[in-house]
């Protein structure tokens, strides 16, 4: 029976554990959205992941919404996140980029020439529910984006094609899709953020053709096996939903399967508001164990998982990885903290977004056996 501290074959990588990095926007690049050796620094602490996923990383000017988050669109950017991958891989360690275009989650003061962001649709996104990143968009102000034209759409599967290619050249192991969160791929699957009446739009095929789009674009540039997708079936965050959550996500999870990449990547939703999901589920969630059976290979699961009910959920095959967020953070040695049963730091809020070192990389890790500092 598989558990957390087993090895686990991704594609064409052999992983050490199952315990991932989940990709966690902290919005400490440098200038020019450079990672810089702060952020490698953060990453090395926690390269005894099975697999880290990187925050959230713009595939093109146009794809930022919020301050200092990397892109991956400069030669700048692919210098600096080579020391990072670099560094990683001298800790054994494997590291994938997460291609992230926030579509309508941006503001003009982020976008080349102060245009409007573009989305699906010009809808205002409604109140986003991410607490940091949220306050900021708020004083700012949410706006009414500009659809996309129909012959706009080529040059965003181009971008993130580009930044799959990118990623590569910056020596990163592959690449993961945001499809998620209520960012551009996931407003165009949705039926509240998409109201397109082009072959984007309407049926539930063409919504979800930018999302199989992007994937094949990507998978053919790098190799299937180099990449994952990220969904959040039944999530509303950053006010992106489905009046049909279960069978917009069949017909999704059926065509990621047929394309076929290395493993798809799903997060619980907030069912039960965040108190729950503070906790850890009491009972075992339940989208991996729905949707696992329509994919065909590994599945990763996140959101709200604590080491009781990831155990649980890899020994039942209901996921074969579980990707932890907060508690990774706060935790940079998190699967040696399991495997010893040791107790957990708690993360700090008001430090997840943003700063310097402070609630960054100043959490400490256990002291080993022979340490002397
Ligand atoms: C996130 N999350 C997230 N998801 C994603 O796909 N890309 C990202 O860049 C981010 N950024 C991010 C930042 C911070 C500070 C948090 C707390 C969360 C969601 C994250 O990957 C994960 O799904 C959730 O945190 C739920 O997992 P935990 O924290 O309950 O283990």
């Amino acid at each position: 029976m598989p558990d957390l501290f087993s090895p686990l074959r991704i594609g064409r990588y052999q992983l050490r554990n199952r315990i991932f990095l989940a990709p966690l926007t902290r919005m400490r690049a440098g200038s020019g959205n450079v990672p810089e050796e702060m952020n490698l620094r953060y990453y090395v602490q926690r390269a005894c992941a099975g697999m880290i996923i990187t925050e959230a990383t713009q595939v093109c000017l146009q794809g930022q919404g919020y301050p200092n988050t990397p892109g991956i669109h400069s030669p700048e950017q692919i210098a600096g996140w080579r020391k990072v991958t670099r560094a990683v891989h001298e800790e054994g360690g494997t590291i994938f980029l997460q291609l992230w275009h926030v579509g309508r989650i941006s503001h003009r003061s982020f976008q080349p020439g102060g245009a409007l962001p573009v989305a699906p649709s010009a809808l205002q996104p409604m109140r986003s529910n991410l607490s940091g990143p949220s306050l900021r968009k708020e004083a700012l102000g949410f706006e009414t984006p500009r659809a996309l034209e129909l012959d706009e759409i080529p040059s965003v599967v181009a971008a993130f094609r580009e930044g799959a290619e990118n990623a590569i050249e910056a020596g990163f192991d592959g690449v993961e899709v945001h499809g998620a969160n209520g960012y551009l791929l996931e407003q165009f699957l949705n039926d509240r953020s998409n109201i397109r009446t082009d072959r984007y739009g309407g049926s539930i095929e063409n919504r979800a053709r930018l999302l199989l789009e992007v994937t094949e674009a990507v998978c053919g540039a790098v190799g299937p096996d180099r990449v994952g997708v990220r969904l959040s079936p039944g999530g509303d965050v950053n006010g992106s939903a489905d009046s049909n959550p279960e069978a917009l996500h069949t017909h999704v999870i059926q065509a990621l399967g047929n394309i076929g990449p290395a493993y798809l990547h799903l997060i619980e939703p907030r069912a039960g508001g965040d108190r729950k999901w503070e906790a850890g589920h009491r009972e075992r969630p339940s989208i991996a164990r729905r949707f696992r059976p329509l994919f065909g290979g590994p599945l990763v699961a996140a959101g709200g998982y604590v080491l009781a009910t990831a155990q649980a959920t890899v020994a039942a095959g209901e996921a074969d990885a579980i990707a932890f967020g907060r508690h990774f953070i706060a935790n940079p040695d998190l699967p040696r903290r399991f495997e010893l049963g040791a107790p957990l730091n708690p993360y700090d809020r008001s430090t997840f977004y943003g700063g310097a070192e402070k609630g960054y990389t100043d959490y400490p890790s256990l002291q080993r056996e022979g340490d002397t500092s």
